[in-house]
């Protein structure tokens, strides 16, 4: 076994080699297999971007046509799927949902299974592009299934030739009304929102998918592994956390104690800092932007004006400062999806929808490489040597 390194959190262990994404987390660049997440959210679609991190390189028109095509066609979702999700309680969170809805689709697909079918099983491209499919296609309903535990309404069926984030509102929105469609511009905001989510190479929900699956557990738990991992407000559960924190703060005056209270420690600050990157994280960036665009549809969000100002206010501080603390993806995107109507416990949901690109990307790539081997850490013992035991009747 060699040498072991305390390495909490992994700051230094890189326990894999990936071609996916790449990070300059000092110069704040982030790069889907080379190409800048500026050029991909400006020009390309969810989908396209999902085939590019899938796949390697971008499709031809042919290609994309075929993919879009069969991602759609995988979005009926089964009934006992939907079964499970009523039996849960009306309020329960959506991205408990969600993580159990992914969880029992391993169920219903026994020969993805590689426990069942024996580990030789996702050798076949055939088969993991089938699993790569699904997960594209059912996820999106099942976090509308998530979406309407809360009012009680079903999911409308898909419309396969809607884009992919605007059969998602559409699922959500249209009420069995076939002849409904959402507004494009904020359809097209949301699908450039899902291309800024879908991947982040070894954040801690993929190296979940990578842990798990290394076992050589089934796709969909894995992946129900890492989207619980997802929910955790220091990860994707972040953007529900900004907009709880900015309606706690709910004033501009109120920033100074605020912020004081960050620095005493007695919280964190909420969509701010990153493990990698020390300088800002380029996909928030953008979504500033976007908010502009979503805010000229549907109006401006007056807690725009707190989280503006909160920022300032933390980017001239030199406890941020000295520690190169930024506002991360999660510090606007909360409030775009507030203006779109969402509510907020809803957020992480609409980051786990996309990141599935990503995890199904790793899972993939670790199929393929030689040097994957089931992940088992070691680590630094510190308990009792050794000690003989005493009946109860004889212990102090
Ligand atoms: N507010 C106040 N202080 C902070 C914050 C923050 N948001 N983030 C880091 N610090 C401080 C931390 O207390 C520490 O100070 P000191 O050295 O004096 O003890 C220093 O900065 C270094 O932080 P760290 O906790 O060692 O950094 P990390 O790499 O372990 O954690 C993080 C990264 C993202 C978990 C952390 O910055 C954080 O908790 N941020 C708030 C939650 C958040 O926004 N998460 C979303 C991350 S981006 C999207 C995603 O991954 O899902």
């Amino acid at each position: 076994i060699g040498l072991t390194l305390f390495d909490p959190g992994y700051i230094n262990t890189a326990p894999v080699k990936s071609s996916i994404s790449y990070i300059d987390g000092d110069k704040g660049i982030l790069r889907y297999r080379g190409y800048p997440i500026e050029e991909l959210a400006e020009k390309s679609t969810f989908l396209e971007t999902a085939y590019l991190l899938l796949y390697g390189n971008l499709p031809s028109a042919a290609q994309l046509a075929n993919w879009e095509d069969a991602v759609m066609r995988h979005s009926a979702v089964p009934e006992g799927v939907f079964a499970s999700i009523d039996a849960l309680p009306h309020d329960a969170h959506p991205m408990g949902i969600l993580v159990g809805s992914i969880c029992a689709l391993s169920a219903f697909h026994p020969d993805a299974n590689p426990a069942i079918q024996g580990q030789d099983l996702y050798k076949s491209r055939a088969v993991r592009d089938k699993q790569i499919v699904r997960v594209l296609g059912k996820v999106p309903a099942m976090a509308a299934a998530a979406y309407h535990r809360a009012t009680g309404r079903r999911v409308s069926p898909p419309v396969t030739e809607l884009t992919y984030a605007e059969n998602f509102l559409y699922m959500l929105d249209a009420m069995g009304d076939r002849s409904y469609r959402p507004h494009p511009r904020l359809a097209r905001a949301l699908d450039i929102m899902f291309i800024l989510h879908a991947e982040h190479e070894m954040n801690c929900s993929t190296a979940a998918v990578r842990h798990l699956s290394s076992s050589g557990v089934d796709v969909y738990t894995a992946l129900a592994g890492a989207t619980g991992a997802l929910y955790g407000p220091l990860h994707g559960g972040a953007n529900e956390a900004v907009l709880k924190m900015l309606s706690e703060i709910g004033s501009v005056d109120n920033i100074p104690d605020f912020v004081d209270g960050v620095k005493n420690r007695k919280r964190k600050l909420s969509g701010f800092g990153h493990r990698v990157y020390k300088n800002y994280d380029p996909r928030a960036k953008i979504i500033k932007k976007l908010a502009d665009e979503v805010f000229s549809i549907v109006g401006r969000d007056p807690l725009v004006e707190v989280a503006v100002a909160l920022e300032k206010h933390a980017l001239s501080d030199d406890y941020f400062v000295k520690r190169k603390l930024y506002p991360n993806v999660d510090f606007y995107s909360g409030l775009i999806y507030r203006a779109m109507g969402f509510p907020t416990e809803f957020f992480p949901v609409l980051f786990a929808i996309p990141r599935m690109a990503g995890y199904l990307s790793h899972w993939k790539e670790s199929l393929d490489d030689p040097d994957t081997k089931i992940i088992r850490p070691q680590q630094v013992y510190t308990g009792e040597w050794l000690r003989s035991y005493a009946p109860a009747s004889n212990r102090p």
